[in-house]
């Protein structure tokens, strides 16, 4: 099993990427660190409380991370996520979940150092950015770095050019990359390139309420707030949920594929957020960075619905593969 730490901003598609996390034999979750983004990092904490009191999972620690970005005034997302965070499910909060003294830093910081650790990044990237300022060598000691964030040929999602986490604090994101350059690092960044191609559609949610009542019920409940968003703003007939295919590329890296390049975070002006990425090498600099640009939809649907909905390759067959040809 390889060790992971999933920072996010939960949120909705945070919270299925987590009930992947935990459904998949590959990856033990060894803690999961909150920043603000889609929800405050209060609220988000609670919400990962929620997912995990539903998986039966408590036991995963969560730590609070930062309140706000490194630079720039804090921009929730609760317009796409609800005012809950989680789709106005408005799910009761769980008993008894205190915010543990220990930070999302300290925690990073501590476990990163035991080595062999991977970090999953499904927000901003403000913690991160944080962990370098206080303990260079404990970020630099990350096994693998996936990031949800970011994006190449594709518009963006927040502006023209500028996908929401490396939007919502793009000195964070910048420090990130920039750091990953000065010392031969890279992150294995799930941009919107391939995470729009991800779509949950009302049809697939249906199979899946059939084949996992349970389950199904929940998702649902997440977000059909997340579905009229959507279709509202950008005429989608579904959601693109997009953290998942960053658990799902941490587990299965054949997934996605890409390129390699030096990309560094623009932080200000009308393309504040923007992933530039060197794909022609302008730059002449060493890449700090995987772009993927290609993703296998039938492999990633079928690792996510038999693992959430916990049924067999035969009936993800039966009951899926129609979708996904
Ligand atoms: O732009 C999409 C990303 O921003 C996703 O991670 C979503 O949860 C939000 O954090
Ligand atoms: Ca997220």
């Amino acid at each position: 099993m390889k060790k992971i730490i999933i920072d996010c901003d939960p949120g909705i598609d945070d919270s299925l990427a987590i009930m992947l996390a935990l459904n998949s034999p590959e990856v033990e979750v060894v803690g999961i660190t909150i920043v603000a983004g889609n929800s405050p990092v209060t609220m988000g904490f609670h919400n990962a409380k929620k997912i995990l009191s539903f998986l039966g999972r408590l036991d995963v620690p969560v730590f609070v991370g930062a309140d706000r970005p490194r630079v720039r005034e804090y921009v929730n997302a609760l317009d796409t996520h609800g005012e809950d965070g989680l789709g106005e499910s408005f799910l009761p909060e769980v008993p008894g979940q205190e915010i543990p003294d220990k930070t999302a830093v300290s925690f990073l910081r501590e476990t990163l150092k035991e080595g062999g650790v991977s970090v999953v990044a499904l927000g901003p990237l403000t913690n991160l950015a944080r962990l370098i300022d206080e303990d260079l060598e404990a970020f630099l000691s990350i096994e693998r770095l996936v990031s949800m964030g970011g994006n190449f040929r594709s518009h963006g999602n927040c502006s023209p050019v500028a996908e929401y986490n490396y939007w919502e604090d793009p000195d964070s994101a910048k420090v990130v990359f920039d750091t990953l350059y000065e010392h031969h690092g890279r992150i294995e960044m799930v941009g919107l390139d391939v995470t729009r191609e991800i779509v949950l559609t009302p049809e697939i949610l249906d199979q899946m309420k059939k084949v996992n009542s349970v389950t199904g019920d929940f998702i649902e409940k997440i977000t059909v707030f997340y579905f009229k968003f959507h279709w509202e703003w950008e005429h989608i007939r579904g959601c693109v949920i997009n953290d998942p295919l960053a658990v799902a590329q941490f587990i299965n890296p054949n997934i996605l594929t890409g390129i390699e390049a030096f990309t560094e975070v623009e932080t200000s002006g009308i393309s504040m957020g923007q992933t530039v990425v060197d794909s022609m090498g302008f730059y002449r600099k060493e890449s700090n960075a995987q772009i993927f640009t290609r993703v296998d939809k039938k492999t990633f649907w079928e690792m996510f619905l038999t693992r959430i909905l916990g049924i067999t390759q035969s009936e993800y067959k039966e009951r899926f593969a129609q979708f996904f040809t």
